[in-house]
């Protein structure tokens, strides 16, 4: 996490600065800075919290220069206040960070008389550099031998008083890319933050640092040999995301839904021949076994799509959470399809994996949003959900979105391996064609959704229950009313709540229970009972068939369309992003910017 942006060219960089900082704000938003060399030496702006907090710290001291770096920060090592926010300083030298330098505290034994001003990890690195230029070294030396003594995972963009017109930068383990401009380079976390300044980018590679200048970008390997990185231009759909007349981009990116659904469905299904595209590169006749690997909600889509590939095309299917699988050893086949699935495409757990998988010569894809991302381009198969920018921390679109390319996938794996008739085939392509609008349909509940929230932002937990491909959802139906009302929430197979948790059911308890009318229906239903019986108030997501068929169990009842069974979780999606929605704005939280909270999780 953290965002990193710099700047060295012809005319003074701040506002240029705070703008790149801003795309960069989904990285994290505990505190920012920035730090500029000009005539009287090397001078910084910081403030704790989000950007606005820096723009009124530079209203009121303004600073500017013709090199610059700034940074985002998501606290790792210290509590995030302004003492902790980059840039760090160490005499002539400015540090911005992204990662963790693990070895930081045998680093700062190392250097005794030292003097050091926060808790961070980064700000060692500054007086590694300082320290060796007192020694003698050059600053590129100085740089240089500074990197060989670090552990951990690092994007850097450093700045040393007396080299004025030179930004030297490294990444190992965290993205970082140099955009080269008019007399002018830049350095950034990613395309987004460098997309007012540049399209012309150069992603540097694992271990690669670099001494940007105006005019040049030299670049180095691990091992100090200077090397070539081939120039990437960056085509289109980095614009800045705009709210329009929605009160949060978490609301319009529920709103957009049946739009990007639609966007995925181009890619994956042809709606003429009514058949599921094979994605170019996979053959699924060859694999065995399907590895998926993802965090957090991308992991949820994950765990729909095992009953997707086990069902249909009757393939194996380990589904695991990038942050156990990495250090799990797990055992695998060379005949498995590794899928990383990851809107970012940067979060380091489940690029970690997916680099743990190539390493076994396995053949790997990345479903991602963002198409300029490390997975994107270190994966076999890079494998696009085209959703479109995602702004909101609270992921939805892209959550619907991985779902229907799974899905899609799933039936083009189904007919590869010859595991379905054609009629079976039209049925699914056809209920998948008309997912968007049976999601606009589900958007039309969005003002009795809001009364049910109304009631929900009252309590101190919830369950959210679910049989089959509804587990899933339930669990992701608890994240999302956790991080973004902060409401305590668990999602529990129906079938589970009597091995335990069922003891917390109390009088008034919200459960909410997902039960679309499928071949799970009653036993789904008979699990609601046994709740409502000990006093839950159940709030029933289902279907218009299950509305008919359940009575007045349910003290609300919230009744989705109809749909084939195959595509009912993305219909079940909409209904529970709502509901954590409303209830976050009930409560008047940060919907967009949770607490704690980053959209990109750059670090393990
Ligand atoms: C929750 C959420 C996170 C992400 C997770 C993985 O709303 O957004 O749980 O899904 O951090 O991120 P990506 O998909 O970028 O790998």
């Amino acid at each position: 996490m953290c965002g990193i942006i710099g700047i060295t060219g012809q005319s003074t960089v701040t506002e240029r600065l705070v703008d790149g900082l801003k795309r960069l704000e989904y990285r994290g938003y505990d505190s920012s800075g920035i730090a500029v060399i000009n005539g009287t030496g090397l001078k910084r702006a910081r403030a704790e919290g989000k950007i606005k907090a820096l723009e009124r710290t530079l209203d009121m001291t303004p600073l500017d220069g013709h090199i610059g770096i700034a940074h985002t920060r998501w606290a790792t090592h210290g509590v995030p206040n302004e003492t902790n926010a980059h840039p760090h300083f160490y005499g002539r030298v400015g540090v911005v960070h992204n990662g963790i330098i693990e070895n930081f505290l045998e680093l700062r034994n190392s250097l005794p008389g030292h003097k050091f001003q926060t808790e961070t990890d980064t700000e060692v690195v500054a007086h590694l550099i300082e320290d060796s230029l007192n020694r003698g070294l050059s600053p590129k030396d100085a740089f240089e031998d500074t990197l060989k003594k670090l552990k951990g995972a690092y994007a850097f963009g450093v700045i040393i008083d007396g080299v004025d017109d030179q930004i030297f930068c490294a990444r190992a383990g965290s993205p970082l890319a140099i955009g080269i401009g008019e007399d002018e380079m830049y350095l950034g976390s990613d395309a987004m933050a460098l997309a007012q300044l540049t399209n012309k980018l150069i992603y540097l590679e694992e271990g690669d640092w670099a001494i940007i200048s105006p005019k040049d970008a030299q670049i180095f390997d691990r091992e100090g040999a200077s090397v070539t990185r081939e120039e990437t231009i960056i085509t289109g759909g980095l614009a800045m995301a705009e709210k329009g007349n929605y009160r949060h981009f978490m609301l319009k990116e529920i709103y957009e839904q049946p739009e990007t659904v639609g966007r995925t469905l181009a890619n994956y299904v042809d709606e003429f021949n009514l058949t599921a595209n094979l994605p170019e590169g996979l053959d699924f006749s060859k694999f065995d076994r399907i590895i998926i690997i993802a965090c957090g909600t991308a992991y949820y889509s994950g765990v729909v799509a095992k009953y997707w590939f086990e069902q249909l095309a009757n393939i194996a299917v380990d589904v695991d959470i990038a942050s156990e699988f990495r250090y799990r050893e797990p055992v695998i086949s060379e005949n498995s399809l590794f899928i990383a699935v990851s809107q970012s495409g940067e979060t380091a757990d489940t690029l970690a994996a997916l680099r743990y998988c190539q390493s076994k010569g396995v053949t790997t894809a990345a479903l991602v949003n963002v198409m300029t991302s490390t997975m994107a381009r270190e994966a076999d198969i890079a494998l696009p959900i085209n959703a479109g920018p995602e702004i909101g921390v609270a992921s939805t679109k892209a959550f619907t979105s991985q779902l229907t390319a799974l899905a899609s996938i799933a039936l083009s794996a189904m007919k590869s391996r010859k595991n379905i008739s054609r009629d079976a085939e039209i049925r699914l392509a056809n209920a998948l064609i008309k997912t968007p609008r049976k999601i606009k349909e589900a958007l039309e509940l969005d003002p009795q959704i809001e009364q049910i929230a109304f009631e929900l932002s009252k309590s101190r937990s919830a369950f959210y229950l679910g049989r089959g491909m509804q587990v899933p959802i339930a669990y992701e139906g608890a994240l999302k009313l956790k991080e973004i009302s902060y409401i305590h929430a668990e999602g529990y197979a129906a079938g589970e709540l009597k091995h335990g948790p069922i003891a917390l059911i109390e009088d008034g308890t919200p459960v909410i229970v997902l039960a679309p009318y499928d071949n799970l229906f009653e036993k789904t239903i008979s699990n609601l009972q046994e709740v409502a019986s000990r006093g839950a108030r159940i709030i029933l997501i289902t279907d218009e068939i299950g509305a008919k068929s359940t009575g007045s169990m349910a003290s609300e009842m919230i009744v989705v369309p109809s749909t084939d069974s195959f595509v009912a979780p993305i219909i079940t999606t909409i209904a529970i992003q709502l509901l954590a929605y409303h209830t976050a704005v009930h409560l008047g939280t940060d919907v967009d910017q949770p607490r704690n909270l980053a959209k990109s999780v750059t670090v393990e």
